[in-house]
């Protein structure tokens, strides 16, 4: 017999509700059917016990500490997969075979170029304009390029659409960063892997030829599958409430890179360089940084601490932090930074207010080194992270059009305003 719970309301009506168990055992009581009987919305800002959908893309217990792509545990996933690979999986929902993964990696290359024309919108940014806007405004321009890109169509054929902007947003990416630089364009080459290709149509240049370091290119890519999705997070949730307006693929996945950008998401792998950095420069005294943020007046925050669902532990920080290090040994590099991070990581770690706010170190702390021990500047990590979570967006967005009852997102709200009033002419307003 399916669990039922029930609500009694205030005005004597009760509902009995029915209770969904998810197939970890999670329970959700579906509130589908409770404004139409009893005219009562419910209220949860910041959507913190909402669940807009049921999905089979990505488990996550924040409490314990895990994280599973369909089914699949992201440790073995970073340890023995390609980001690639990942991203097949997240997409079709199984890990692919040989053939299959060879079609799905050629079909990504076969699209990496980008329309010639698309170059000229790189003319009319500003020299100052965050790689992010630059990002996000090609991702939405490529629905002007592709037939398949429209309405119905993108949906039909995610196939190809995802392919395509799989491998279109490293390109675009990769060019941003050249006009920056003021560098030339360099063209990607099919006979690289996804990540050789990215660092070298980022750091080759015509005068002299790059090699791809395998160390770098195997961090790239279990950085790149640490991020590939982590289910209903604000730019998730922005692709599939634009997506259900039945906008199309890049448009849902342009706006999702501008969720994404903010500070308090995928902007902190940015903030967190910013913040050591700012720490470094005024002497590197981690107390003071620490107490400012325990210091609710200050408004500093940690930034790189804390997680709307890890309460105890990150499970991605824990491998990143492995990989930091073999990178940085291979690399050489000795970053002050580095210390600094490892100071505060210590000091937080150990301080009672992190303690029992459940404050750890989140993957973001940690990536922005790493970008850094590679050459990528500061203003291009979110970028990366937005390269990485491609294939989780693309495969919200798909679940999404295929669940009978997903409906367009439109929540309600508890109107507190005034109430009807009379309107003044201006000459009788004070
Ligand atoms: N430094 C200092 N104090 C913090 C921090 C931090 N990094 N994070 C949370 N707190 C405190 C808050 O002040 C609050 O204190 P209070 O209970 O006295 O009011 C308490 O801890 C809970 O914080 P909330 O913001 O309510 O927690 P929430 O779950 O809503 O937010 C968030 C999580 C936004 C990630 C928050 O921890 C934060 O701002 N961290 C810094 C930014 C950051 O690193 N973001 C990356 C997140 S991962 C990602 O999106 C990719």
């Amino acid at each position: 017999m399916s669990e039922t719970a029930k609500l009694s309301l205030p005005d004597g009506q009760s509902i009995e509700l029915p209770v969904l168990t998810g197939s970890q055992n999670e329970k959700a009581i579906d509130i589908s059917n409770l404004r139409t009987k009893t005219g009562h919305i419910t209220l949860d800002p910041g959507y913190v016990n909402t669940g807009p959908c049921e999905s089979t893309i990505t488990y996550l217990d924040g409490e314990k500490g895990i994280l599973q792509f369909r089914g699949y545990p992201v440790e073995e996933l970073a340890e023995q997969s390609t980001f690639i690979e990942v991203a097949y999986l997240l997409i079709h929902g199984e890990l692919p075979n040989k053939e299959q993964l060879g079609n799905f990696a050629d079909r990504v290359s076969k699209h990496s170029m980008i329309h010639e024309d698309m170059k000229l919108f790189f003319e009319g940014f500003s020299q100052n304009a965050h790689p992010m806007v630059i990002l996000s405004s090609m991702i939405s321009s490529l629905s002007a390029y592709y037939a398949e890109a429209s309405g119905k169509a993108s949906i039909e054929n995610i196939g190809i659409n995802s392919a395509r902007l799989i491998a279109k947003i490293s390109t675009i990416a990769a060019f941003s960063y050249k006009k920056s630089v003021g560098q030339p364009f360099v063209y990607p080459r099919d006979e690289l892997s996804y990540c050789e290709n990215f660092l070298n149509m980022m750091f080759s240049v015509p005068a002299e030829s790059y090699d791809i370091d395998p160390e770098v290119v195997r961090s790239l890519e279990v950085m790149l599958i640490l991020h590939s999705d982590h289910e209903q997070n604000c730019s998730a949730s922005t692709v599939r409430v634009v997506g259900s307006s039945m906008a199309n693929v890049y448009a849902s996945v342009a706006s999702g890179i501008l969720a994404l950008w903010g500070p308090l998401h995928g902007g902190a792998n940015q903030q967190a360089v910013q913040m050591l950095q700012q720490i470094y420069e005024d002497g590197g005294n981690i107390s003071k940084y620490v107490e400012m943020a325990k210091n609710k007046k200050s408004k500093f925050r940690l930034m790189g601490f804390g997680h709307r669902v890890y309460k105890n532990f990150d499970p991605r920080a824990i491998i990143i932090k492995k990989v930091c290090d073999r990178l940085l040994n291979k690399l050489g590099v000795n970053d002050p930074l580095l210390e600094i991070a490892l100071k505060l990581e210590k000091a937080a770690l150990e301080d009672d207010f992190f303690i029992e706010k459940k404050l750890y170190p989140t993957l973001d702390f940690y990536t922005g080194i790493m970008y850094r021990a590679i050459g990528i500047p500061l203003n291009m990590f979110t970028v990366m992270f937005a390269l990485g979570r491609v294939p989780g967006w693309i495969a919200q967005w798909k679940e999404m059009h295929g669940d009978a009852k997903q409906k367009i997102a439109r929540p309600r709200q508890l109107y507190t305003g005034p109430n009807k009033r009379k309107y003044l002419l201006i000459s009788e307003r004070n």
